[in-house]
This record gives C-alpha cells, sequence and structure tokens, in this order.
C-alpha cells in the first residue's frame, strides 16, 4: 500500500507534521512518501492520500490548493485524508475551520479533515505578520512550540481515523 504524504507549510512546521505522520505511517508498514505539494506531479502512483496546510488568515496555502486543482479528478478515486495545522496560543485560537476546507472536503470527498495545533517563531515573522497575529489576540504563543510529537499531535484522546490510528478504531479500510 503506497501513502502520499504532502503538506503545505510556509515556515516548516506543518511540514514536520507531515513527516510525523509519514514516520508513524513507516512504521506500521505502509510505503509512505512524504512531499510538498509542488513537487507533487500526480496522485496516480498512490493508494491514499494524505493532504494537509498551513492556515494563514482562514485560508490554506495555494500549494495545497492548487495540487487539488491539478490532481482533483484522481483524488476523488483514492481515499484522502484532510489536515490543517493553525490554530495557536491558550486556548488555541481561531476556534472556526479554514474557510477553504468545505470546498476542498467536496472537490476530494475526503473521508475526514482534522485540525492539528500550529507552531509560531515569533523572530521568523515578519512585521506585518507579528501584527496580525496580535490582533488574532494570541496569548502565550511561546507553548505553541516544540515537536509534533512533543505538541500532541499524534496521541489524540479521540478516535482516529486517520491511518494513523491505532487499529482499535472505526478506521475504514483503505
Ligand atoms: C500572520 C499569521 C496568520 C495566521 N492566521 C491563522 C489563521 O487564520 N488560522 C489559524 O488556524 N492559524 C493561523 N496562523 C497560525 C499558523 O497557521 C501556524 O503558525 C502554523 O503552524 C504555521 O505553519 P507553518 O510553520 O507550516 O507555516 C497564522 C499565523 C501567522 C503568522
Amino acid at each position: 500500500m503506497k501513502v502520499l504524504v504532502t503538506a503545505a507549510s510556509k515556515y516548516g512546521s506543518t511540514t514536520e507534521i507531515a513527516e510525523a505522520i509519514g514516520e508513524v505511517l513507516t512504521e506500521r508498514g505502509l510505503e509512505t512518501t512524504v512531499a510538498s505539494p509542488q513537487d507533487v506531479g500526480s496522485v496516480e502512483p498512490y493508494d491514499a492520500v494524505i493532504l494537509g496546510s498551513a492556515v494563514y488568515a482562514g485560508h490554506w496555502q495555494k500549494e495545497a490548493k492548487e495540487l487539488v486543482e491539478r490532481t482533483r479528478d484522481a483524488l476523488t478515486g483514492r481515499p484522502v485524508w484532510l489536515f490543517s495545522s493553525g490554530p495557536i496560543g491558550d486556548p488555541p485560537k481561531p476556534e472556526e475551520d479554514p474557510v477553504d476546507v468545505a470546498e476542498i472536503l467536496e472537490a476530494t470527498r475526503a473521508r475526514e479533515h482534522r485540525v492539528f495545533p500550529g507552531k509560531l517563531v515569533r523572530k521568523q515573522l515578519s512585521f506585518p505578520e507579528k501584527a496580525l497575529v496580535m490582533a488574532l489576540r494570541v496569548r502565550r504563543v511561546t507553548s505553541a512550540t516544540g515537536s509534533p510529537s512533543e505538541r500532541g499531535l499524534l496521541r489524540s484522546p479521540t478516535p482516529c481515523r486517520l491511518p494513523i490510528g491505532d487499529g482499535t478504531t472505526d478506521q475504514r479500510p483503505l
């Protein structure tokens, strides 16, 4: 079984999530490829696709949306799971789903969409980005650092229907 894990990332933390998902799938015996959306020419070689994106100002990154546009027909013919990486702070904000997700769920006929906590390193941000984060009134952003497993991303307390589940949940067969 060949699985593609692809995620659009600006500062790298969403790529870290994709890599962590890829590692777990590989440990479970799946043949996993992790790649940036802009490097994916076709999804035809894969039996399943996990597609994610960082969220900025409510939107997925264009590289992920362009992949959906490019490969839409092939995506609808195989199992797809979506994830967004975004909410930051304590409590995590914003609470709403990214605005593009309903459309991408429909376009890909994805089985599920998950939101993972984002990660923010203030010194990487441009001045307008810092201002936007302040406008979101995010507090304690320094808590949103660390590796995906330190951020608890792969220890979801709820049943996980992604193929990263522990095999005891209601995963649909790929
Ligand atoms: C300027 C700016 C705007 C953001 N807007 C949102 C947003 O609308 N929704 C959200 O969930 N997260 C938002 N975030 C948080 C990012 O999605 C989060 O930091 C994510 O982990 C970044 O991923 P990356 O490192 O892969 O680029 C924003 C972050 C910045 C810096």
